[in-house]
């Protein structure tokens, strides 16, 4: 049985692809920074319902060493490693004249070192399988930046970098590299949002409605499928047409 590992799956987008890559038949591994995340949802007992194993492991993803000992623990419980979702992210938006550096370097820490950590770990078991398929959590904010988010959109941009060398450095292993760019998707992420900065989202959005968490499952799971094993390097964006 193949094995998926989304970070930062316990609720949200994460939750959404894992629940879909069950569906789809992978055995799951779920990760996210605490216990606590877990304990509000049953996103374990859904995955478990659809007949696969599931197991989670909690790690800070910008940690270096916490990502090479999860790696180890997933491989050792699983035995392989065959899609990588790099889902785990963060925003602590403000304006850049009042934004910290605390602000601006914990979101790199969290959004764009730990593609680095997990792509460099899970890339490593993937290169001995000579397979694997890795997805990474960019966004529209990096590509057409969006203000109040100089922090976030440094690493959504960053990941489109890092997408784009990940598909060149290990294409001949058989491991194919690609992102997706959600635009405004309803989770606890975006609910923090007040409704004016909603309308003026909504207004520009082609389809008029924001996204679900099963718009990016879906092109999540064709990206980890058979169908893609020639697709790589790619940015996919999932938008309802906010930019074209
Ligand atoms: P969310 O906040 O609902 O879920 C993110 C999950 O990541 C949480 O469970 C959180 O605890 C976990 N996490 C945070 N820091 C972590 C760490 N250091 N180690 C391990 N886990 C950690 O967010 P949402 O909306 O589901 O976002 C998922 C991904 O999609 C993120 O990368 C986000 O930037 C991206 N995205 C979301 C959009 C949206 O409109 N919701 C738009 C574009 C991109």
């Amino acid at each position: 049985m193949a094995t998926a590992f989304i970070t930062g799956s316990a609720r949200g987008i994460g939750a959404a692809i894992a629940l879909r890559l069950a569906e789809d038949g992978f055995d799951i591994a779920l990760n996210d920074i605490s216990e606590a995340m877990f304990e509000d949802n049953d996103i374990m007992e859904k995955i478990a319902a659809k007949g696969v194993k599931v197991q989670k492991f909690i790690c800070d993803v910008s940690n270096y060493a916490q990502a090479e000992e999860t790696v180890k623990a997933i491989k050792a419980e699983f035995g392989s490693i065959d899609v990588l979702v790099n889902n785990a992210g963060i925003t602590r938006d403000g304006l850049m004249a009042r934004m910290s550096e605390e602000q601006y370097d914990m979101v790199v820490a969290v959004n764009q070192k730990s593609v680095f950590n997990m792509s460099k770990f899970v890339g490593n078991v993937m290169m001995r399988q000579k397979s694997g398929r890795i997805i990474n959590l960019a966004s529209v904010a990096g590509v057409y930046g969006n203000p109040g988010q100089i922090n976030y959109s440094a690493t959504k941009a960053a990941i489109i970098g890092m997408t784009k060398t990940v598909a060149k450095e290990l294409g001949s292993r058989g491991i194919t590299c690609n992102a997706v760019a959600p635009g405004f998707i309803k989770t606890p992420m975006t609910d923090k949002l007040t409704d004016d900065q909603k309308n003026a989202m909504l207004g520009q959005i082609a389809m008029k409605r924001f996204g679900e968490v099963e718009d990016i499952a879906g092109v999540v799971s064709f990206l980890a499928s058979k169908d893609a094993a020639y697709v790589t390097g790619q940015v996919i964006e999932i938008s309802g047409g906010i930019m074209m």
